[in-house]
């Protein structure tokens, strides 16, 4: 009998579900990853493999003004809201990096909080299906202004350059149109950067960000996953947007390596 391929269905809870490679069955890797947009591996099958095995697979590390391994963990005293327990924006990775672009985020969990402190990602391609046609409209036609506030952790481009960027494109490689967005919480001291529509004043620029928030938080689109120590998620940069849900008073450490 022939076996007729589903059509994929764009609801993030779906998604959710196919991302999960269960142990032994890591060979899925690949097909889950262009498939989903995000990859899940459970750990404690004889495939078990260290990120340091897996992400050079499948490009080559990403340099950023630490190196190109990172370790997630609250630190004392720090100005980067990466290192606190606080929540993290829906983000790209890459506009503030000078560099090759990210194409993968390998993620490997050491310490699990109980409470909070999920992984954020949004569907690229459920954002897209569920985000009213207006709204996709006019993020056609906008441009978005960074400022970057943190220093010391990027490799930094030229004093002075803020990246204008366009919330909605075409990957050259994969075809599809994805987003690349940075959002932000502008009352938060913490912020690692400001956003802002060029050519919109302050006010309209809060809102439509805002309502690309809203959408991008909605169930269909936003999978928020609660970490198990020895789990590895991995992302594709250019089919996901990603951040971080609070985790006050809860211990967190997971250890981050990027390719492009
Ligand atoms: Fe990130």
């Amino acid at each position: 009998m022939e076996t007729v391929k589903m059509i994929s269905s764009c609801h993030m809870e779906e998604i959710a579900q196919r991302s999960i490679c269960a142990p032994g069955q890591h060979w899925e890797l690949r097909e889950k990853l262009d498939d989903c947009g995000f990859v899940i591996l459970e750990p404690g099958g004889p495939d078990e493999r260290a990120l340091d095995e897996i992400m050079p697979e499948l490009g080559k590390p990403v340099e950023y003004g630490f190196g190109t391994k990172l370790t997630l963990e609250p630190q004392e005293a720090s100005d980067n809201l990466q290192f606190t327990t606080s929540g993290m924006p829906l983000h790209t990775d890459g506009p503030f990096n000078a560099g090759p672009p990210v194409k993968y985020i390998g993620m490997y969990c050491v310490t699990a909080p109980e409470v909070g402190g999920e992984s954020l990602v949004a569907s690229n391609a459920a954002f897209f299906e569920h985000a009213p046609a207006d709204l996709l409209e006019i993020m056609d036609d906008i441009v978005i202004e960074y400022r970057n506030r943190i220093s010391g952790y990027y490799k930094d481009r030229p004093a002075g350059s803020h990246p204008r960027v366009a919330p909605v494109q075409i990957d050259p490689e994969t075809g599809e149109r994805r987003l690349v967005i940075g959002l932000t919480d502008p009352d938060d001291p913490m912020r690692t950067h400001d956003a802002v529509v060029v050519g919109y004043g302050e006010a309209e620029s809060a809102e439509l960000l805002g309502r690309i928030k809203t959408v991008l938080h909605l169930p269909s689109v936003l999978y928020a996953h609660k970490w198990r120590v020895g789990e590895v998620m991995i992302m594709d940069n250019r089919r996901v947007i990603h951040g971080r849900a609070a985790f006050p008073g809860q211990p967190r450490k997971l250890v981050r390596l990027s390719v492009s």
